[in-house]
């Protein structure tokens, strides 16, 4: 069983699907890993490493492919419409691992299929106990919290905890985070740490607890519509018009008394709700800033502009794209380690063959194409 691992060739992505660590344990598992020349170099990770670890190294995409049982990358291959043909080196059979977006280019599901590629899509793992740690939206979320706070601090013109000096006091930098998901707590705790005053809000009850115990206030419309608003998948649901106004009232009135505003929030499959119009930052103060970490789902600011730190009305707006790859090193480590619990239960322990469970509830979840079909429910008829 071989297993290919490809170099990102994607704008802004430094993250690598495969690490010195995870190479040993599919070795273990007895697969041949072949890594293409360069792959893990943004993510601090050297090709003698990676040979060192037990990994062929292979001079081009093309030998990285050849023969693959599993191609695992992090980002959805390219395709000659994209400048460079990547999809197009994965042969008829092979079974191809990555954050696939599958809601944002739906487009390229057929193409898998008509390849003969049975295409799984990490994004999608469900959110059940025994999935915990294949969960790449989890993983890469948290490092994303934490790097928007850093990414707030060096933009931000002034300190975040309050020191009492014999020059005077410095204030302590005044936090809200938008959204208390996996991004969204760890972004709390990160500005808590630095000595912020933070205060968070989200539309699903069960984030009211999960701020508090983080030493944050909450901060939100709790009408009968809050109470229903988070999914049996954990997600929020899109909110009515006549919630979003009540909401967007509540947050002008609190943004006004902001120095950072981290916004993450998010709904699966959709374009991301408006948090912070146009008139909200043009109540904040000087040197305000903002950092939109849903810039890629369309921004919870339509101020914000993707790949870009743009300075509007006296406030900074920070919209960096792909901010888990920022931190590339760890993302890396985190999200090979997704992968290799995933592809650990693909691999019959007997044979050290691919033996794919499709019955398998996690399998469902994330199986795009099978055998030159669509089969994910939520993409047929594509
Ligand atoms: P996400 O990335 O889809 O969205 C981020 C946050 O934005 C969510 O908390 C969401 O409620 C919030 N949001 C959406 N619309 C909003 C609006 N109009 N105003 C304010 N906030 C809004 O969500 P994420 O981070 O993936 O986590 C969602 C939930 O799933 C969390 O409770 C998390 O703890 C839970 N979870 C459960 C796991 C498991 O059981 N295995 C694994 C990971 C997360």
């Amino acid at each position: 069983m071989k297993i290919g691992i490809l170099k990102e060739r994607r704008a802004h992505e430094k993250r690598c699907a495969a690490t010195p660590e995870t190479v040993k344990k599919y070795i273990g598992l007895g697969a041949e890993v072949v890594i293409e020349t360069g792959a893990g170099i943004a993510a601090s990770i050297p090709d003698a490493i990676f040979e060192a670890a037990g990994a062929k190294i292979a001079p081009d995409a093309a030998a990285a492919t050849a023969g693959a049982d599993i191609v695992l990358k992090v980002q959805r291959p390219m395709t000659s419409a994209e400048g460079t043909d990547e999809l197009g080196k994965l042969a008829k059979g092979t079974t191809l691992i990555a954050i696939l977006n599958p809601h944002g280019a739906k487009e390229q599901i057929p193409a898998y299929a008509s390849a003969g590629i049975d295409a799984m899509a990490m994004e999608l793992v469900p959110r059940i106990t025994r999935a915990q740690s294949m969960d790449v939206l989890s993983s890469q979320a948290n490092l994303a919290g934490y790097k928007a706070v850093v990414d707030a601090a060096a933009e931000y013109n002034r300190a975040f905890p309050m020191m009492m000096t014999a020059a005077g006091t410095v204030a302590p930098a005044r936090v809200l985070v938008m959204g208390a998901g996996v991004a969204g707590l760890q972004a709390i705790a990160t500005a808590r740490r630095l000595g912020a005053i933070v205060s968070a809000t989200d539309v699903r009850p069960a984030s009211k607890e999960q701020v508090a115990s983080l030493g944050a206030t909450f901060v939100a419309v709790e009408d009968e519509e809050f109470k229903q608003a988070e999914t049996a998948a954990g997600y929020a649901k899109p909110m009515s018009e006549a919630y979003q106004a009540k909401q967007a009232a509540l947050i002008a009135e609190t943004i006004k008394k902001q120095d950072i505003v981290i916004t993450t929030a998010l709904i699966p499959g959709r374009k991301a709700p408006v948090l912070v119009t146009e008139e909200m930052v043009k109540t904040m103060k000087p040197g305000a800033v903002i950092v939109d970490l849903a810039v890629e789902q369309g921004g919870n600011c339509p101020l914000s502009e993707l790949g870009q730190v743009v300075e509007k009305h006296g406030v900074k707006l920070v919209g960096h794209a792909n901010v888990p790859s920022r931190l590339a090193a760890d993302s890396t480590a985190l999200y090979a380690k997704n992968l290799l619990n995933f592809v650990t239960l693909l691999i019959d322990k007997e044979t050290k063959q691919l033996k794919i469970n499709w019955e398998d509830e996690i399998v469902k979840g994330v199986a795009l194409t099978k055998g030159g079909q669509v089969i994910h429910p939520a993409f047929q008829g594509q």
